[in-house]
Parts: C-alpha cells; structure tokens; sequence
C-alpha cells in the first residue's frame, strides 16, 4: 500500500501545486496546526519534523516558526519540489533520526495516508523529546448547505473512512491530545480541482491509472454546484 501511496504522489505534483497555489488549502492547514502546537509547546520550537512535507507548503510554514525545519516524505518526485530545508526521503513508519531529535513533530494531511497510524505515532514519539508536541490534520470530508455528504448518492469504486478515527486514535494512545474541527468554505469547482490531483482520485477510483482516475473523478463531481464546506479533524499531543 506505501508503494501505491509514493506512486500515487509521484504522479501528482503538478496538479497539487496547482491546487494549492488557487486555494493556499495546505499552507492554512499549516498555520492552524503550527498556532495549536505553539499554543501547547513548553518553549518556542528549535527543531520541527514536517512529516509528510510534500512540496513544501507546510514546510515553508513551519521553517518560518522553528530554527530547523526537516522536511520528511515518501514521494521522491513531491519532495524534489521542495525548497529551502533539509529534505529526507523517508517513511513515517521507519523515521531516519535519533530519540528526542524534535521539538515538534507535524503531520499535515499526511498521516491518513499510512496503513496503521499506530506505528507512525510511536516512532514520531521516539523522536520527540520529552514535553515535545505531535499534530496531525486528518480530513473528515466534504458536505453540502444541508451538511449532507457531497459523495453520499455518488457511485464509486471506493467508499474508504477518512481515516481521522484511526488518527486520532494512534496518537491518542501515544499521547495527552486535545482534538477539534475546523471547516472551510470552498467551491463546488475546487472540490472538482482537488480530486484532479490524482493521489486524491485514488480515494475515489483506486483501481484506475492515474489519468483515467482523475477523468472519472472529474466526471463523476460534473454536475456538483454552489458552496460545499470541507471539513478537517485537528489532533495535537504532548510528549511525556
Ligand atoms: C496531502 S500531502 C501533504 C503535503 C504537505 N504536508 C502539505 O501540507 O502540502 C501528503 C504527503 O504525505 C506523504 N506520505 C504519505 N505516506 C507517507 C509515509 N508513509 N511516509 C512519509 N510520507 C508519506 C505523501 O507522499 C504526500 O507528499
């Protein structure tokens, strides 16, 4: 499955920076995360891990936050994108660094990824030092004016849980977490935009190759209109 997920992001870096250079989505995740995170930090942070740095959008977040950024993912290609910090190509399960490496550890839309969070949470709390702070974005889906789910009559290949659960709760049994929600307005037209990522259109389409998925993700969202809001799960933790 992590192969899958590499391929599936080595395939996606234009239309992601596409996306995210229209809705800046990503960076505003980062800003939320990074404010909970200073909020519960014992001091200001020295070293952050951007577990999951992707192209950088979260990464640019944090460096601007802490003395030393790493920027840690398993996508060559996202990561060859990546300016202006160290980079690590590296998996969340196996993390390249030494115990109490990190003030701050910070999963943003990435952690959902993995099979097991589990494993991801106890390696990120091996390498935080004590009092050191976890965060994780996990997304919870897209509903419409009358909060029904957008994908609720949509026919797909894959109806797979978001994954905030098992976030939450991997991190909940490697940490003190404080957990909450934050909602975004977007368009019909941007909910169309993300599943042109095709990393996103795996969520739908998991069987298809990469520009067949994203043609019957675009397919598939056609006649979506208006305003829908995007909802995200939050999960921040203190290290013991
Ligand atoms: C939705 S992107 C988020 C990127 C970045 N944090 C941002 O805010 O733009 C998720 C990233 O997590 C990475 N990823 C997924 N599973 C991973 C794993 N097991 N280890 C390391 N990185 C992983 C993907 O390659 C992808 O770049």
């Amino acid at each position: 499955m992590k192969a899958i997920v590499r391929t599936n992001f080595d395939d996606s870096v234009s239309a992601y920076d596409a996306y995210e250079q229209r809705t800046g989505r990503f960076t505003a995740l980062a800003r939320l995360l990074a404010a909970e995170l200073s909020a519960r930090a014992d001091e200001p942070f020295d070293t952050v891990l951007d577990a999951g740095a992707g192209t950088g959008a979260s990464t640019r977040v944090f460096a601007e936050r802490a003395r030393r950024t790493v920027a840690l993912d398993i996508s060559h290609e996202m990561l060859c994108e990546l300016e202006g910090a160290p980079r690590v190509e590296g998996d969340f399960d196996h993390l390249p660094f030494v115990d109490g490496a990190f003030d701050g550890v910070a999963f943003t839309a990435s952690l959902f990824l993995v099979p097991d969070p589990a494993v991801a949470a106890r390696e990120a709390a091996r390498v935080l030092r004590p009092g050191g702070v976890v965060g994780a974005v996990a997304p919870l889906g897209w509903v419409d004016a009358d909060g029904t789910d957008v994908f609720a009559d949509l026919e797909r290949q894959s109806r797979s849980p978001t994954g905030a659960d098992a976030v939450e709760g991997a991190l909940a049994d490697a940490f003190t977490v404080t957990t909450g929600t934050w909602r975004f307005a977007t368009t019909a037209e941007n909910v169309r935009r993300f599943h042109a990522i095709p990393a996103m259109a795996a969520r739908l389409y998991p069987k298809l190759a990469a520009d067949e998925r994203v043609a019957k993700a675009r397919e598939l969202l056609a006649g979506l209109e208006g305003t829908v809001e995007q909802r995200w799960r939050w999960i921040v933790g203190v290290a013991e």
